[in-house]
């Protein structure tokens, strides 16, 4: 039959162009190991570096990579972390995502609007900020300063995703280019709900075209959308505005109402919060907390660390994450430890130096050198020590798996737990003399951090002399992914 004929046709014409597809991706993968075949020595040591980011957005006015951390065994909660970069003047258009984010200002200055508790409230963050977005709650980012970048790291928090890739967004506005959920219902329900016309609804839905992060003003906005006027608003109208957006997701005689994220208590509460007097206090939302304002937990003379746990900012409680910053100066390390209650992400702000991580076995895991933007992670029980480079301090901050107070165990130092377990026990379970113990576990006076001038990896020239090749590794920082060997 010729219809039988034409459908075995298109059959195999799709089965033709599905294998060129799958053999254009084998080539590109071949071409990728043919690199790494030369350093398959140090495949083990890139299960501790999160690597190969993910640009889930990208457009003229900035930028989102994530780093995906696959889990597998080992990892109690996986995390992801993502890097947004946004130029002056432009706004990340207003969406909720599956997953909750916890944002630190890296550099530049941030206005993010949150509808926290049925509320919406718009604050200020500066650098150093940590700010927690629920999973579920709409929020918008805006890079409102002339002549300023802003980064942002944030953590991703999968776990009440849908499962779908990293993380997934649900773009209250957008046109064509990003889709706005609303666009999923028919243009009758909407015009309906509107009290639009339906080509009113068209033209709404079909103009923005510039991606997820849009210039706002007129300076880089031919087409001026609805968002890119979004920012020059006032306050007032931008409660208005997103009400309007979020009174096309629910028509009116849909009943959602047990969500917690109703959209409609929404629309009653921000329509109550217009007669307020507007201001950054505005709404329940809990402000923001900045990790450069607080005084070290620990500090010595080689450096100093700081943990923000759910007693100083509560919103991390419901992420069940914390967060930490630490400084090393150059050449000293942080003393072997462990942390028995969560895993560990670790981000380099600035500086280089090697992080050392071991299996529970005590055989090595990784040994990695690590530069300003690598991305590394700890799984929780495992043994592990950070050393900075004899040429700066190594300036790293990260996220931890859980809100409560984690008490790292420290393995070596006046503080180690080998100092609070007894020395004949530890005599016999070294198998050497108490008085050999004794000495070599009181030497180290120094506690936390400790110089290290030997340990610590020196000149990168000489280092790759010395080792011939050093895993590679992915830059995170800057607007390009640079790939390659150190
Ligand atoms: C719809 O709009 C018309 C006029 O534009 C108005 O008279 C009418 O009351 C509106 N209906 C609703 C339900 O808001
Ligand atoms: C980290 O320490 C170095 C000196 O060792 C200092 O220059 C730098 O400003 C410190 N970083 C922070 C964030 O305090
Ligand atoms: C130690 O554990 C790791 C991870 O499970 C494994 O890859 C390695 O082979 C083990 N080493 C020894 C000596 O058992």
């Amino acid at each position: 039959m010729g219809n039988r004929a034409a459908h075995l046709l298109l059959l195999l014409v799709l089965c033709y162009e599905i294998t060129m597809a799958v053999g254009l991706y084998r080539e590109e993968k071949e071409d990728e190991r043919g690199e790494r075949d030369v350093e398959e020595r140090d495949k083990r040591e890139e299960w501790f570096l999160l690597q190969n980011s993910k640009r889930v957005v990208k457009t003229d006015a900035g930028d989102m990579r994530v780093l995906k951390n696959y889990g597998g065994r080992i990892t109690d909660r996986p995390m992801h972390i993502g890097f947004i970069t946004m130029e002056p003047r432009t706004l990340f258009v207003p969406q909720y995502i599956d997953s909750s984010l916890i944002l630190f200002i890296r550099t530049g200055e941030a206005r993010v609007g949150l509808i926290y508790k049925d509320e919406l409230a718009e604050r200020r963050l500066k650098m150093g900020d940590i700010y927690r977005i629920p999973a579920g709650s709409a929020f918008y980012l805006m890079n409102a300063e002339e002549g300023q970048r802003l980064h942002i790291i944030c953590s991703i928090d999968p776990s009440e995703s849908l499962g779908l890739g990293a993380f997934q967004s649900f773009f209250i506005g957008g046109g064509t280019y990003p889709t706005s959920i609303l666009a999923g219902f028919e243009l009758e329900t909407l015009s309906t709900a509107f009290n639009v016309t339906a080509d009113e609804v068209t033209e709404m839905m079909t103009r923005q075209q510039e991606g997820p992060i849009v210039f706002i003003g007129d300076s880089r906005a031919p087409r001026a959308s609805l968002w890119t006027k979004f920012p020059q608003l006032k306050e007032q109208d931008r409660l208005q505005h997103l009400k309007r957006m979020v009174e096309f997701q629910q028509p009116p005689n849909q009943e959602k109402e047990q969500m917690t994220w109703s959209w409609r208590k929404l629309l009653h509460s921000i329509i109550g919060q217009e007669n307020k007097k507007k201001g950054e206090k505005a709404g329940k939302s809990p402000d923001s907390c900045n990790i450069y304002d607080r005084r070290p937990d620990f500090r010595n003379n080689y450096g100093w660390s700081m943990a923000l746990d759910e007693s100083d900012y509560p919103p991390l409680q419901h992420s069940g994450i914390g967060v930490y910053l630490v400084n090393l100066t150059a050449g000293s390390m942080m003393a072997p430890h462990v942390n028995p209650t969560a895993t560990e992400y670790g981000i380099v702000l600035r500086g280089s130096g090697r992080i050392q991580i071991v299996f529970p076995n005590g055989t090595q895991a990784m040994n990695a050198r690590v530069k300003e933007g690598d991305v590394f992670w700890v799984p929780r029980y495992f043994p592990f020590c950070q050393i900075a480079a004899r040429s700066g301090p190594l300036e790293f901050f990260g996220f931890t798996t859980s809100a409560a107070k984690n008490r790292p165990q420290f393995l070596v130092g006046a503080n180690s737990i080998l100092q609070t377990l007894g020395s004949p026990e530890l005599a016999a379970a070294f198998g050497v003399s108490e008085d050999r113990i004794k000495r070599v576990i009181k030497a180290q006076r120094e506690a936390v951090i400790l110089p290290s001038a030997t340990a610590a990896p020196p000149d990168e020239e000489e280092r790759v002399a010395k080792f011939e090749r050093v895993p590679k590794v992915i830059k995170s920082f800057g607007n390009e992914m640079i790939m390659g060997f150190d």
